[in-house]
C-alpha cells in the first residue's frame, strides 16, 4: 500500500468531476487500499480520489472513534438517493488544512453505492457519517465546503486559509 499525495486548495484539479467506474477489479481494489492508507496517514475520516488527483467516483471513510478497531468503508459510484433534515457541523478538509467552518448540510441521507466487491449497497447514514458522505461526494462533483457558505464566511474562511499558508510558507 502507499500513502498518495493529497492535494490542496488552490490546485485547480480539486475542481475536477469525477466519471462513474465502470469496472470493479483488483487495480480499483488496490487504489481504495492506497486511499485508506492516504486518509489515515493524513489523519482525516474521508477522502474522495479526486482529492487525490484522480477522477474515479470513488471515495473512502472511517468514522470509528480512536482507539477502537478501523472500519474503513469504500463507496464506488455513489449517489445520494433521500435526504432529510437539517444538521450543522464544524467541518475541516484534508485538501484546506488549518482551517474549519461551519457548515448546514441533510442529516440524513439514504446513499446508494457499489462496495470493493462490486455489490450494490444501500445505506442509511445520520450525523457526521450524514456529513462526511456529503463531503466527499461534493469533491467528487469538484466542490469544496466552502462553496456551501455564504459569500463572507467563504471570504473568511479563504482569508484565514491563505494566511496560514503564508506564515507555513515564510517558516520553511
Ligand atoms: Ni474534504
Amino acid at each position: 500500500m502507499a500513502v498518495l499525495e493529497v492535494l490542496t486548495w488552490p490546485n485547480p484539479r480539486l475542481r475536477d468531476r469525477a466519471v462513474p467506474v465502470e469496472r470493479v477489479d483488483d487495480d480499483l481494489r488496490r487504489f481504495l487500499d492506497d486511499m485508506v492508507e492516504t486518509m489515515y496517514a493524513d489523519g482525516g475520516v474521508g477522502l474522495a480520489a479526486i482529492q487525490v488527483g484522480d477522477r474515479r467516483r470513488v471515495l473512502v471513510m472511517d468514522l470509528a472513534p480512536k482507539g477502537e478497531p478501523r472500519r474503513p468503508v469504500a463507496m464506488i459510484n455513489p449517489e445520494i438517493v433521500a435526504s432529510e433534515g437539517e444538521i450543522v457541523w464544524c467541518e475541516g478538509c484534508l485538501s484546506v488544512p488549518g482551517v474549519r467552518a461551519e457548515v448546514t448540510r441533510a442529516e440524513r441521507i439514504v446513499v446508494e453505492y457499489l462496495d470493493r466487491d462490486g455489490h450494490a449497497v444501500r445505506r442509511e447514514c445520520e450525523g457526521l457519517e450524514s456529513v462526511c458522505v456529503q463531503h466527499e461526494m461534493d469533491h467528487l462533483e469538484g466542490l469544496l465546503y466552502f462553496d456551501r457558505l455564504g459569500p463572507l464566511e467563504r471570504k473568511a474562511v479563504l482569508a484565514e486559509y491563505e494566511a496560514a499558508e503564508r506564515s507555513v510558507g515564510s517558516a520553511g
